[in-house]
């Protein structure tokens, strides 16, 4: 006898916005974890369509796997010459084409105006979209906007890839619900983390490190942005709001690591010490900050692009280590908050 064909199969069509390394990385994770999302969760995500700066390609019946794995070889900005591409579409136009059940925002952070991601979320809002959202500018400057009108439209908005890119960890901040959390603090950028390991390993100076990190491709398109602390600042920010703080990008103090040099670490390695750039968030203030910690102590030992961070609550320290940034990482993440809408929904 045959089996019964699968009558309960859920599509949900996505539209992937940003097609640079986790924009990828998505397109390669949905063909990869195809067969397994319809077995477990009875869910087809269907692409139907994939912005890049420049222009779009759009396919109403999904792109294939053949299709999506040709759309990541395409170079970057350059997805509008793939055939019947679009040069400078609008995302109105096609939304209201495709009516997409899920926006996908995978642009570049921008902390000078937010854009174009926070037009292209409340564009997609406003057309009856949910979003899942790995670009952290949004939040950071328009929180407020956005969830009020994903209130007001009874859709969602998911974020999980903007902190600790591959691990779980707002959900886990989410479900602390008994504790009260009394400090935030941790390695929060890849980047700058690898910076400093590099350092420490190879004694090379900060500028050859700095190579070596753009090389492996976790750094902002912007490195600046990891250097500077915008980036964890940035990720303290999303972390207090969901402990019900309100910070503002100004109000987070920042060292710029740049400042560091080979001599420091020589020095900090004869104290015995590990020198670290540590981001914070307490009940009073918010910092991304170079501090020296004792060898014993659990962040010192956080090496390469690895994440941590420590939860300072009312019941003891919580402390969580895991994947920082990177394409698969973080589209592990995006495809996690884009099953969880679609079994909801
Ligand atoms: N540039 C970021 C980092 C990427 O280095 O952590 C992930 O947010």
């Amino acid at each position: 006898m045959f089996d019964a064909p699968n009558t309960k199969i859920k599509n949900i069509d996505i539209a992937i916005v940003g097609f640079g390394n986790v924009g990828r990385s998505l397109a390669k994770l949905i063909v990869y974890k195809r067969q397994v999302l319809e077995d477990k969760f009875n869910l087809r995500i269907n692409v139907k369509a994939i912005f890049d700066s420049k222009g779009a390609v759009v396919k109403e019946e999904g792109f294939s796997n053949y299709e999506l794995l040709k759309l990541t070889e395409i170079p970057r900005s350059k997805i509008s010459e793939f055939e019947n591409g679009l040069r400078g579409a609008s995302l109105k136009e096609i939304y209201d084409k495709i009516k997409p059940n899920i926006h996908v925002e995978l642009t570049p952070s921008n902390y000078i105006d937010g854009e174009p991601s926070t037009s292209n979320i409340l564009t997609a809002l406003n057309l009856d979209c949910n979003v899942v959202t790995a670009t952290k500018s949004p939040l950071v400057l328009h929180y407020d906007e956005i969830f009020s009108l994903t209130k007001k439209k009874g859709l969602k908005v998911k974020f999980r890839g903007t902190v600790m890119g591959g691990t779980p960890f707002i959900d886990l901040l989410m479900s602390l619900k008994s504790y009260e959390i009394i400090k935030v603090e941790g390695i929060l950028n890849a980047t700058t983390n690898f910076i400093l390991s590099t350092m420490y390993e190879k004694l090379i100076s900060y500028e050859q490190a700095l190579a070596e990190a753009k090389a492996i491709g976790v750094a902002e398109a912007d490195p600046s942005i990891d250097i500077k602390g915008i980036d964890a600042a940035a990720k303290l920010i999303i972390i207090g709001r969901l402990l019900g703080k309100r910070i503002s990008l100004d109000k987070v103090e920042r060292d710029d690591i740049s400042k560091l040099t080979l001599n420091d670490i020589i020095n900090s390695i004869k104290e015995n010490r590990v020198i670290k750039y540590i981001a914070t968030i307490d009940e009073s203030s918010a910092s991304v900050k170079l501090r020296s910690l004792e060898k014993s102590d659990p962040l010192a030992n956080i090496n390469g692009t690895t994440n941590a961070v420590r939860i300072v609550t009312d019941s003891g320290d919580l402390f969580f280590v895991g994947k920082g940034g990177g394409g698969m990482e973080t589209a592990h993440s995006v495809l996690d908050d884009i099953i969880s809408i679609g079994v909801s929904s």
